[in-house]
């Protein structure tokens, strides 16, 4: 039962017992509805008046796609956060990935670090952001305690990092599934495993065991829909070492691939790229950064790509995938869509 179902379900309940009960109290209760809603209106609009929404189909699946988060709230985080959770209450949203960078610069040192305040649950405080967020490292988690990340999960309800690498099914449309897999790019990639100082874990990671995992959980999948989700790219225009994507592109693309991965999804550049090299089945997105933001030109393959900061909500169901690149003002710059 998806997000949706189970408050219609709720919905219902609720419902009938106020008829079965008392008509006094279902009327109250509407009152009460209707002063939440101007106080709503009062405080949970300050700013973003205007910004895009969509026309998605009603029982589409809904997820965000954000990473490269954490500068304290500064620069563009926190009129993107606020844009986040005033965006979700017009559409159903079921959940959120965070594809790492939550906190720059140096990871967290620890569960309590004052930066998961400060880069994590005082800015994405709107009550629609209550979600699960399914999250995994990126290059500046591998600079601090990447295990309390993983720990993470057992002080915050709505922070979801069972592993390191791990699934997850979910439900697309009235029949069908999407699963994402989530994996651990900077164990993949010898720059940072050569670093032991700057990236003490990263060498300690063994890359077979998640790449042969990876191989199995996409051999075994049932599901119509099909994302990965890590924090670096495989294809991207930027000034970054040139071995980074040729590590990812020697390790995982071959394993998207064998098993027809509909996308693959990153960060790490601080730009938005919708990249398809020629003879590709796969599309790659690189998801901007949710603070601060980066230059970006045109590379092999490129669809479309935007210097601007911001994040990216994905709509699934049975027949079609699309995303909708939003900047921090709340346009959506550029979408796209894949049918089966
Ligand atoms: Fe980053
Ligand atoms: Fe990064």
């Amino acid at each position: 039962m998806n997000r949706r179902t189970y408050l219609q379900a709720l919905t219902a309940l609720f419902a009938t017992t106020a008829l079965g009960s008392c008509s006094q109290g279902s009327m109250e209760r509407k009152e009460e509805k209707l002063s939440d809603k101007a106080d709503k209106a009062a405080t949970l609009l300050p700013g973003n008046a205007s910004f895009d929404v969509p026309n998605i189909p009603e029982d589409n699946l809904n997820f965000y796609l954000v990473s490269d988060l954490g500068r304290n709230g500064y620069y563009e985080q926190k009129p993107i956060a606020e844009l986040m959770g005033n965006l979700a209450e017009k559409i159903d949203l079921e959940f959120i990935v965070a594809a790492g960078d939550t906190h720059h610069f140096n990871g967290v040192a620890s569960t309590q670090d004052p930066l998961w305040m400060t880069n994590y649950e005082l800015v994405y405080s709107h009550p629609e952001l209550m979600l699960d967020w399914f999250a995994i490292n990126g290059n500046h988690e591998y600079r601090g305690n990447t295990q309390a990340v993983q720990d993470y999960s057992k002080v915050s309800r709505r922070w979801i990092a069972p592993a390191r690498y791990y699934s997850k099914v979910f439900e697309a449309g009235e029949n069908e599934a999407l699963e994402i897999f989530f994996i651990d790019t900077p164990p993949l990639i010898d720059k940072y495993r050569k670093n032991t100082e700057k990236y003490p874990d990263a060498g300690k990671q063994n890359i077979e065991e998640q790449l042969k995992w990876l191989d199995k959980a996409l051999s075994a999948s049932k599901a119509k829909w099909k994302l990965v989700v890590g924090h670096h790219p495989i294809f991207a225009d930027t000034s970054k070492s040139d071995t980074e994507r040729k590590d990812m592109q020697e390790r995982v693309k071959p394993i998207l691939d064998k098993y027809g991965v509909d996308m693959y999804l990153c960060g790490h550049i601080h730009n938005f790229q919708h990249i398809k090299p020629a003879g590709s089945q796969v599309e790659y997105l690189v998801n901007s950064s949710g603070s601060l933001a980066r230059k970006v030109n045109q590379t092999e393959g490129t669809q479309f790509c935007s210097p601007e900061a911001g994040f990216t909500l994905f709509s699934v169901n049975d027949n079609e995938l699309t995303f909708f690149l939003y900047n921090s003002k709340g346009k959506i710059l550029y979408q796209y869509s894949l049918k089966k």
